[in-house]
């Protein structure tokens, strides 16, 4: 039987780079859910349809097909009508459109069976916000991966200065508040720890010390029955 590793958490916690690597050192499919939402929101960007429910979306979710393939070297590529779109759904205008997208729940349901038959036939740490209370309810194992948003906000912009662009901690910081506070308080499907999660704050680790927490959770959950 496959092993499902639920990931979720806030923005910026390291959700994304830590399951990585945690999945290429266990030998397991990483999955990224959040590029399934951005897809649709890049779908929605290209025709100018604004991410609220409406007809205009729900014709939209008929008209569109999203697949989840992976390239030579492990990497997930998500398709839009067979059209790589990877790259394309990683601006802020996209994250800032995947969020309000994916607010709606024709669009939650439209991705749900996806989701779901990546983890049927593979071992996968699936990464998102609602992976281990909606998606896979029964996932072996479910963290939920978390930082003070001080420790997060301060990520980012550490992030940002080394690209060179001229931010203000404070105003990062105040994103991060926003952002979280819209996440856990969305009707639907709302961020929160599923009840049988184990939580793991990285606030004090590094990037390998929460690696290791997350292997060490899933092993110690699974008895390493992989
Ligand atoms: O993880 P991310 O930033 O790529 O996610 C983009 C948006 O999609 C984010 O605002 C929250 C939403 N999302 C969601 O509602 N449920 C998921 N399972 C994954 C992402």
């Amino acid at each position: 039987m496959s092993v499902a590793v639920a990931l979720d958490g806030p923005a910026g916690a390291g959700k994304s780079s830590v399951a990585k690597k945690a999945a290429k050192e266990l030998d397991f499919i990483y999955v990224d859910t959040g590029a399934l939402y951005r897809t649709i929101g890049l779908a929605a960007m290209r025709e100018n349809i604004e991410p609220v429910a409406s007809d205009e979306v729900f014709d939209l979710l008929k008209r569109i097909k999203v697949e989840l393939t992976f390239n030579e070297k492990g990497e997930q590529i998500v398709l839009l009508n067979g059209e790589d779109v990877s790259g394309q759904i990683r601006t802020p205008e996209a994250s800032m459109t995947a969020s309000k997208i994916s607010a709606i729940p024709e669009v939650r349901a439209f991705l749900l069976d996806l989701q779901r038959s990546m983890a049927k036939t593979n071992n996968v740490i699936m990464d998102g916000r609602d992976i281990g209370t909606v998606v896979l309810p029964d996932a072996q194992v479910k963290i939920f991966l978390t930082a003070a948003p001080e420790a997060r906000a301060g990520r980012r912009y550490k992030e940002l200065i080394e690209k060179g662009m001229d931010v203000k901690y404070e105003d990062i910081l105040n994103d991060v508040i926003e952002r979280d506070n819209f996440d856990m308080n969305r009707e639907i499907a709302p961020l929160k720890p599923a009840e049988d999660s184990v939580t793991v704050d990285t606030t004090e680790l590094d990037f390998d010390q929460s690696v290791e927490a997350v292997i060490s959770v899933i092993k110690e959950k699974t008895d390493k029955h992989f």
